[in-house]
């Protein structure tokens, strides 16, 4: 193994070589700051849309219900005083969803009009239940006749985090100074819905009362039969269901919602997106997977040698080594069995609680859901996630500026993750791998599963073994095999595998953490565009 004291030896060798004798005191690499911008620039060039045209705003929609209608004019002839009252009147009624884009709090763009606020889960006059939601149309680029639905995981976390730090029309990610605008925004591809939910999550209002996926789709539903009639232009457009971590399970059940009440709903559901996605029992997402994801990435973890041979051990003795070459094979052989008795983790055998654990002592600033961090910890406008604590203050939508610029209530204390319980007996529903996922994957025109690769709250080795022991179609499982290096990003070559069979396209992505449009956002959008036919291959 090339251990990186040795690199820096050869490095200083060579530098010397080269020295000229009035510099003799410099025996390394000397590289200057612009050198090393000059070349990520150069870099940076591959990932950006050379091929895409520039443009600015977006495309021109109009909605014919004044609650949904903007205030620009209105605020123009407002400026005549003898209709002041008058008009101020009507600004009331209308600017009750319109963002003016202009003056978002600490965003120095302009980022084009938008539509966000509450809306309740039914039609009845005493409904309590409201969610939140944010609504833009595309950009000048998208597409007039689709419609990208957005919801984060938890259960109870916000999809403003999806909105600020994935796939939103402007980013303000850890560590950065202030909000930039996202070149890889969804908007660019189609209208995109962010919708906080179910009840009991970030601003939304009410009282959560569901017990199960089919409550919760119910629910949404419900919301979206308000949505289409503040905001009827929307009605009929293709759909397309997207989310990540525990919306894995979120997705699939609402879909299968609309495809079982085929009326319930004026839109027309094409496929669902679901990423790093809670899709099966923990012991195979988390605990078979752990320890082979350990000795991948090694050197990363960084583990001492009594602590790698402890947890070989463990693994071997809870029937975890080996068990993808025996079982997941393509095609699969049969059923895969479970490793032991337990769905969680048979006793003694929790490997990535143990591993967790261990991983802390040697990086305190190890992060579950993307591996390769470690100290400073980054600053969070939105405070979560990331496995560690975090006392940033404000959070961006616990700003009253913010909650007023967007209709978000005043009087909620904004969390990224609810700290009540959004299911509060529990969500009764299977795992939607055994459930409803093969129905939807049929009826979909296009299915993509996504997995970053370093990812460790949820293990794509894990996705593998869930996608082998499902049936759809007919088959089960894929039935060739899924190559390297097969998942080939426009412009920037080789950055994962992409295999599709029956419908479903699976996909891993190279040095992404669990939230794919975040940490890898070229590859989503491309992932993106596949799914919604925009480009013929994945
Ligand atoms: C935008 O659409 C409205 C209504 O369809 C139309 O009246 C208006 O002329 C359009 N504006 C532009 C700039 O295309
Ligand atoms: C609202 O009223 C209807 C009947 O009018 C009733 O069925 C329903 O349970 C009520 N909903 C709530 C949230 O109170
Ligand atoms: C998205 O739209 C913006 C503004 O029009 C543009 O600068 C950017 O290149 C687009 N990105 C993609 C991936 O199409
Ligand atoms: C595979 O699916 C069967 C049911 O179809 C289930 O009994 C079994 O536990 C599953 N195995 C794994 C590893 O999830
Ligand atoms: C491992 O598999 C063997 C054979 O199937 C079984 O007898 C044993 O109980 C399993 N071990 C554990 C820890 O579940
Ligand atoms: C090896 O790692 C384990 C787990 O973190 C730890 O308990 C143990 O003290 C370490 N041993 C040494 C010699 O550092
Ligand atoms: C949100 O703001 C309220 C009121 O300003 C404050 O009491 C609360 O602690 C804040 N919440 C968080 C998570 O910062
Ligand atoms: C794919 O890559 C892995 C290591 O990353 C390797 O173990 C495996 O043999 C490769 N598969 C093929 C078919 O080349
Ligand atoms: C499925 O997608 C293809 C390509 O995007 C499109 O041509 C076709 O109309 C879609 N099929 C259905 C049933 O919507």
């Amino acid at each position: 193994m090339f251990s990186v004291g040795r690199l820096v030896a050869a490095l200083a060798a060579t530098a010397t070589l080269f020295a000229s004798s009035a510099n003799a005191e410099v025996h390394t690499r000397q590289i200057r700051k612009p050198d090393v911008h000059a070349r990520q620039v150069e870099a940076a060039k591959r990932w950006a849309n050379s091929h895409v045209k520039r443009s600015t705003g977006v495309q021109n929609i109009t909605f014919s219900n004044p609650k949904a209608s903007r205030t620009s004019l209105l605020r123009t002839l407002s400026r005549t005083l003898l209709i002041n009252v008058f008009m101020s009147l009507l600004i009331f009624i209308n600017t009750e969803f319109f963002v003016d884009g202009s003056k978002i709090p600490e965003v120095d763009f302009d980022v084009g009009p938008s539509w966000s606020g509450l809306l309740p889960i039914s039609g009845n006059k005493n409904e309590t239940r409201k969610l939140f939601f944010w609504f833009f149309p595309p950009g000048p680029g998208g597409s007039l006749d689709d419609l990208i639905f957005w919801t984060n995981g938890g259960p109870g976390c916000s999809s403003m985090e999806g909105f600020l730090q994935e796939n939103g029309p402007f980013s303000w990610g850890v560590g950065e100074a202030k909000p930039t605008p996202n070149e890889f925004s969804w908007t660019n591809l189609s209208s995109v819905l962010w919708v906080e939910q179910p009840v009991g999550t970030g601003f939304s209002q009410g009282k959560p009362n569901i017990n199960n996926e089919d409550d919760l789709a119910a629910q949404l539903v419900g919301f979206f039969q308000q949505f289409l009639e503040v905001f009827p232009e929307m009605k009929k457009k293709k759909l397309y269901l997207t989310g990540e971590s525990y919306a894995g399970t979120y997705v699939p059940y609402i879909a299968n919602y609309i495809y079982t009440h085929p009326t319930a709903l004026d839109l027309d559901l094409q496929g669902i997106w679901i990423s790093d996605p809670s899709l099966s029992w923990n012991v195979v997402q988390e605990e078979i997977p752990a320890v082979d994801f350990v000795h991948k990435y090694e050197n990363v973890f960084s583990f001492n040698q009594t602590f790698m041979a402890e947890l070989d051990a463990i693994a071997a003795r809870c029937n975890y080594t080996g068990y993808m070459d025996k079982f997941v094979t393509f095609p699969p052989k049969g059923p895969l069995p479970l490793p032991g008795k337990s769905t969680f983790a048979d006793r003694g055998c929790d490997v990535w609680d143990t591993i967790f654990n261990a991983a802390l002592i040697v990086n305190p600033a190890f992060n579950i859901y993307r591996i390769f961090d470690t100290f400073p910890v980054l600053w969070d406008v939105l405070g979560f996630p990331g496995s560690f604590p975090q006392a940033q203050t404000p959070l961006y939508f616990n700003r009253t500026d913010v909650k007023k610029a967007i209709h978000a209530p005043l009087d909620v204390n904004w969390e990224e993750c609810s700290d009540i319980d959004v299911f509060p007996k529990g969500d009764q529903s299977l795992p939607p791998a055994f459930t409803v996922l093969p129905n939807v994957i049929e009826k979909n025109n296009r299915t993509v599963i996504v997995h970053g690769l370093a990812d460790f709250i949820l293990i794509a080795e894990g996705t593998r073994i869930v996608i082998q022991n499902m049936t759809w179609g007919g088959l089960q499982g894929f039935q060739t095999p899924i190559a390297n290096d097969s998942f080939i990003v426009d412009g920037v070559g080789a950055l994962g595998t992409t295999h599709t069979e029956r419908g479903l396209t699976y996909y891993e992505v190279e040095l992404s953490g669990h939230m794919v449009p975040q940490f890898s956002p070229k590859a989503a959008f491309q992932i993106m565009q596949y799914l919604m036919g925009f480009r013929a291959t994945p």
